[in-house]
């Protein structure tokens, strides 16, 4: 009798366990998904793009990209095809429409000046819109 109960003990226990392994698996994944989000922008976006607002380089600002209009950061110089498409088709920057901009930018937007062939893997270009999206300040729809 007293055997069994502890059977049972021990058993709950490994349960437990084993639970809270998967919860900190689970935890380990998300902050992964964060950092590979980073090491993304770091390795293909940094060189023209900074999330500071106001700061362009070779390509504008990102600060609070998700959700704002296409084409209206001061002072960059945009090409006429994204400013045309702002204009008659009112493009913001929805997390589909960046996905679709950076699988291939000039399919989305055939004319721009953002010289880059596009993220290829479908599960980088989700990491990366995802750490764009909490690393770029409010969006303008929250605000
Ligand atoms: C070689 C430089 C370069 C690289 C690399 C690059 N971009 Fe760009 N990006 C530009 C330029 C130039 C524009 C302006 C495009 C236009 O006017 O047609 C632009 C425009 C954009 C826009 C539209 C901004 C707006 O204000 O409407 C977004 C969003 C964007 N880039 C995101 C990214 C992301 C995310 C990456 C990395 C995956 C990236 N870009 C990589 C140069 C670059």
């Amino acid at each position: 009798m007293r055997l069994s109960h502890f059977r049972i003990f021990a058993f709950a226990a490994v349960l437990a366990v084993c639970a809270a392994q998967a919860a900190s698996q689970e935890e380990a994944k998300t902050v992964d998904a964060v950092s590979a989000g980073e090491a993304l922008f770091n390795k293909r976006c940094a060189q023209c793009h900074s999330l500071v607002a106001g700061k362009n380089g070779k390509g504008p600002s990102l600060f609070r990209i998700v959700g704002r209009e296409a084409a209206v950061v001061p002072g960059f110089k945009y090409s006429r095809a994204l400013r045309r498409m702002a204009a008659d088709e009112s493009l913001k920057w929805s997390e589909e429409n960046l996905t679709a901009f950076l699988t291939r930018p000039s399919l989305l937007v055939p004319g721009t000046r953002m010289a880059f062939p596009g993220v290829k893997k479908e599960e980088d270009l989700t990491k990366l819109v995802a750490w764009i999206k909490a690393n770029s300040g409010p969006s303008p729809d929250d605000s």
